[in-house]
This record gives C-alpha cells, structure tokens and sequence, in this order.
C-alpha cells in the first residue's frame, strides 16, 4: 500500500503535529507529512516544520476575500500535491463546505474534551466549570457542524480538585499525543470504515 501522503493545517505550538511526526519517523505510521499549513506566520510549529525539512505554506485570508474563495486557494494547492488526508492540529480557522465536501472523512481533528461535551473554543474551562469529574480528547472526522463529525477515538483523563485550566489541559495534551498519531496510523491503514455518524476500525 503506498504511503498516505498527509497535509498537516496548524495555527500554533504544533505539538500534536510534532508527536504525529514522531511516530511517522519511528516507521510507526505508513504516511509522510507532505506539507504543513498554517494560517499564522508566527506558527512555532512552522519553524519545527522547516527544520525537519517540511514543505510550508502560510495561507491568510485577503481582506474581504470570501471565506470559500480562501479554502478554495488552499484546496487547489492541496490538490496540486495529490492529498490523501487533512489533519487538523490547533487550526483555528472553521472549514468551509467546499473542502469539507472535497475532502469528506478524510479530514481529521483533535478536540480536547470528550465530546458531544463542550465543542468550540476553551473547551478545558468549559469542563472546568461545568464541574465534570472527567474530561479528555477525540479525534474526529470533520463535518459541516462545529465539532460534530463522526468519532474516531476518544480517552479520558480525571479531572482534579484544585485543577487549573492548565493543569487540566497539560493532562488532556498528553493523552492528544496518543490518540491523534494512532488515528492517523489507522486512516494510513485503511482500518477505518464510516457508516454515516459511526467510525469502525477494521480488526485486520
Ligand atoms: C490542542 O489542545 C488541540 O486539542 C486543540 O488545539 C490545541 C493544539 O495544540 N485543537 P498544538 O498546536 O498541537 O500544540
């Protein structure tokens, strides 16, 4: 099977791209990050790009430009380099229709909480203030909602007394670094098989 050739979109730190490379580098995962997209020049995940000899691309939006005409400009790019698989790492920009229909269970993300719980921004805090005794990250295939596309992994990590948002995100993070490299190893494998809202991963 030949190697998924992987698009990776950041808008910052980009450690979960960093742990993705990781494992594709340890011969983990049967893909190799083709290029690595952000939306933010000051991306340091860009600067961890480079150094590992990553094609980058900083795409900002033009004043006034329509939010699908952006996508599309990224789309083609995407296409020019025949993509198998978006991942969304800390993307902080909401996909359009058109890619998401171009590109449709082949776009991947990494929310940190357990979700249906606590979609959109500041997920932690919003854990945190709800009171729940666990929280934790999914990853999730992409659709036209925010935070709603199908489930491919989830995990849990308690949430302590005393916890800042910090704390509790520094919890979540390391648990992010497990999940998003095993779901993107699984889609690498083929071994994941959608049937509308449900993501099964085939045995063998
Ligand atoms: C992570 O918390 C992820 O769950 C959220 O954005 C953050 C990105 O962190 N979607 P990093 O850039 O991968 O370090």
């Amino acid at each position: 099977m030949r190697p998924k050739r992987i698009a990776v979109f950041i808008s910052g730190r980009g450690s979960n791209f960093a742990a993705i490379l990781g494992e594709i580098n340890k011969g983990e995962i049967n893909g190799r990050i083709t290029v690595v997209i952000s939306d933010n020049p000051a991306a340091a995940g860009l600067r961890y790009a480079d150094e590992n000899g990553i094609e980058c691309a900083v795409f900002q939006k033009n004043r006034g430009e329509p939010k699908n005409d952006y996508f599309a400009r990224i789309s083609t790019f995407l296409k020019e380099r025949n993509i198998d698989l978006i991942v969304l790492a800390g993307f902080m920009k909401l996909l359009t229709p058109n890619i998401i229909q171009e590109y449709r269970n082949r776009i991947l993300n990494i929310h940190p909480a357990l979700l249906p719980s606590f979609p959109g921004v500041h997920a932690q805090k919003q854990a945190l203030d709800y009171g729940v005794k666990f929280s934790g990250c999914t990853v999730h295939f992409i659709d036209e909602g925010v935070d709603t596309g199908p489930i491919v992994l989830q995990e849990a990590v308690p949430v302590h007394q005393g916890d800042t948002e910090e704390m509790l995100a520094g919890r979540i993070l390391e648990k992010e670094h497990k999940i998003f490299p095993r779901a993107v190893k699984l889609f690498c494998d083929n071994k994941l098989v959608s049937k509308g809202r449900h993501v099964y991963i085939k045995e063998r």
